[in-house]
This record gives structure tokens, C-alpha cells and sequence, in this order.
């Protein structure tokens, strides 16, 4: 039996990146699909690339803003109407923001990463925790970041927002644990999507790919990861197979954060 047979599973941001890698995944496993993002044109694509590479999947694509809750209402309201069901939440739509210090950084950006990562991940949980908690069944697995666990220089509202999202993991198992719903965090490290390859653009906009290679000296394995290796966790998550496992922010990283000084 495959890990998500007849499961429903929501993913937020599943128009390119970690989200559509680990809505590739699901797919392969049995998944039925509600696909969230707010850039229609990527969801679109999205939803192509499935069906042509899974043609039995059942997919449906809902453009939305986690930012806006009235829209992720929407999106929550659409997927049970069309399934009757969530089964699974893939909480994962997220921007990094600018590199700048602290003191410089700028306020309107600072705040639109704080409504996108901590707001939208929070409006995710409370709507979508109900239906969960009137199943007594569900799985949960945010995103947050190795910046979730460590500081990182130059993105002090993306460090914020994901400190926040797993300090929220910890709170959701703490609170729902009792109604068979399970959550979780992943925290992953550097993984090739077009967020960081956008982040390696702002170091050298001369030579990116130089900027790539150099942060994967930091690395243990020295390579930065790929985007399914971080899905084949998230499906574990949102399986039956992490039903003991709750509360917990998992680093995807190659084993980086828990370095001091050089490897
Ligand atoms: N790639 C990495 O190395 C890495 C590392 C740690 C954490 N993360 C986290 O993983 C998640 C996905 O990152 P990614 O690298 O795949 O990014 P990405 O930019 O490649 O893809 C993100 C997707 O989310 C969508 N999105 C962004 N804001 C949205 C909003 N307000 N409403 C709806 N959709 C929205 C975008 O349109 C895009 O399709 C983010 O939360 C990010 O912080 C990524």
C-alpha cells in the first residue's frame, strides 16, 4: 500500500520548490492533491507537470495568499468541498525577504514576511485544525528553517517568522495531540528552489553560482540539498509512519547546523 492512499493532503506554495516537489511525491504515493499558491501562472504549470507525470492523481489547484485570511478560508472551504476531508497540511508557502542588517532592514519588508511566514502558517493551523479535530486524524508539518533554530546573518524578519513557526509546532502538539492530530516542523538548510538561487543572486549578482559553491564548503556533505530529499521527509510526516513523532523541528541540512566553526 502506498504511504498516502486516498489521503488528502493541502500544500501551500506547491507552485514550484519544496511545495511541488513534495506534491510529486504525494503523488507517487497515492495522494489526492489540493494545490495553494498565489502566483496562478506556476500553479497552472504545476498542475500540468502532475498530470502528465502521475495521470491517475486527483488534483485540484486553489490560487490564494496565506497572508489574506479571508483567502485561506477559501482555500480550506474549497478543499473540503471537493473532497470531504483534509487529511494532511503541508504548511509550507514562504518568501525570504531582503539580505540587509537589522538596523537597516526595511520595514515594509519586514512585515510582509512576518504576514507571509508566521500569519499565513498560523491562519493555515486554525482553520484547518477543526476539520481535523472533527475527523479526530490529521497531519501537520510546517516549514520552518535551519534559520529556525539558528540566527542567520542579514535576514533578521526570516529568522523571527521561523523561530515562530516552530515554537507554534511545539504549541499545536502540545494542544491537539489528544485529537489524533500530529504535528510537526522541517528546518531545511540550504536546498536548490528558486528562493535560493534568488538569495545566491543577491550575494554575487556577478557570479551566483560562485556564491553556491562557497556555502556548500559549509556544508558536511559539500553540496547544498535537493528539493526530494526534503519531500521524502515531508511525506514520512504526513504518513501514518510518524504517528509518535510530535511537536518536533526536523533539520533537513546535511547535518550544517550543528556545526562550530569549520568542517
Ligand atoms: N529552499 C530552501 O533552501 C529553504 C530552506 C529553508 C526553508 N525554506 C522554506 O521552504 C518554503 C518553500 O521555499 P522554496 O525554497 O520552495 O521557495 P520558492 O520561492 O521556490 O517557492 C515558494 C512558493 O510559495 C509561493 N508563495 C510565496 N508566498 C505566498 C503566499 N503569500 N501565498 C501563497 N503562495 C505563496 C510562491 O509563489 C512559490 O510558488 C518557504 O517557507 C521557505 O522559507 C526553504
Amino acid at each position: 500500500m502506498k504511504k498516502l492512499e486516498n489521503k488528502v493532503i493541502v500544500i501551500t506554495g506547491a507552485g514550484m520548490g519544496l511545495g511541488l516537489a513534495a506534491a510529486k511525491e504525494a503523488a507517487k504515493n497515492g495522494a489526492l492533491l489540493s494545490l495553494v499558491d498565489y502566483n496562478e501562472k506556476a500553479l497552472n504549470e504545476a498542475k500540468q507537470g502532475l498530470s502528465e507525470e502521475y495521470p491517475e492523481a486527483k488534483v485540484i489547484t486553489i490560487a490564494a495568499d496565506v497572508s489574506k485570511e479571508a483567502e485561506v478560508k477559501k482555500y480550506v472551504d474549497e478543499t473540503v468541498k471537493a473532497f470531504g476531508r483534509i487529511d494532511g497540511f503541508y504548511n509550507n508557502a514562504g518568501i525570504e525577504g531582503k539580505q540587509a542588517l537589522m538596523a537597516d532592514y526595511d520595514l515594509e519588508v519586514f512585515r510582509k514576511v512576518i504576514d507571509i511566514n508566521l500569519m499565513g502558517v498560523f491562519y493555515g493551523m486554525r482553520y484547518i485544525i477543526p476539520i481535523m479535530q472533527q475527523q479526530q486524524y490529521g497531519r501537520i508539518v510546517n516549514v520552518a528553517s535551519v534559520g529556525g533554530i539558528r540566527g542567520v546573518m542579514n535576514q533578521t524578519p526570516y529568522v523571527a517568522s521561523k523561530h515562530a513557526v516552530s515554537g507554534m509546532t511545539k504549541n499545536a502538539a502540545l494542544e491537539y495531540g489528544k485529537h489524533g492530530i500530529i504535528t510537526n516542523a522541517i528546518a531545511p538548510g540550504a536546498i536548490l528552489t528558486p528562493m535560493v538561487a534568488e538569495a545566491f543572486r543577491q550575494v554575487n549578482p556577478d557570479d551566483p553560482k560562485k556564491a553556491e559553491s562557497e556555502y556548500a564548503q559549509f556544508n558536511p556533505t559539500k553540496r547544498l540539498g535537493l528539493p526530494e530529499e526534503v519531500a521524502r521527509v515531508v511525506i514520512f510526516l504526513l504518513s501514518e509512519d510518524s504517528s509518535y513523532v510530535n511537536g518536533q523541528t526536523i533539520a533537513v541540512d546535511g547535518g550544517q547546523s550543528n556545526a562550530y566553526g569549520f568542517v
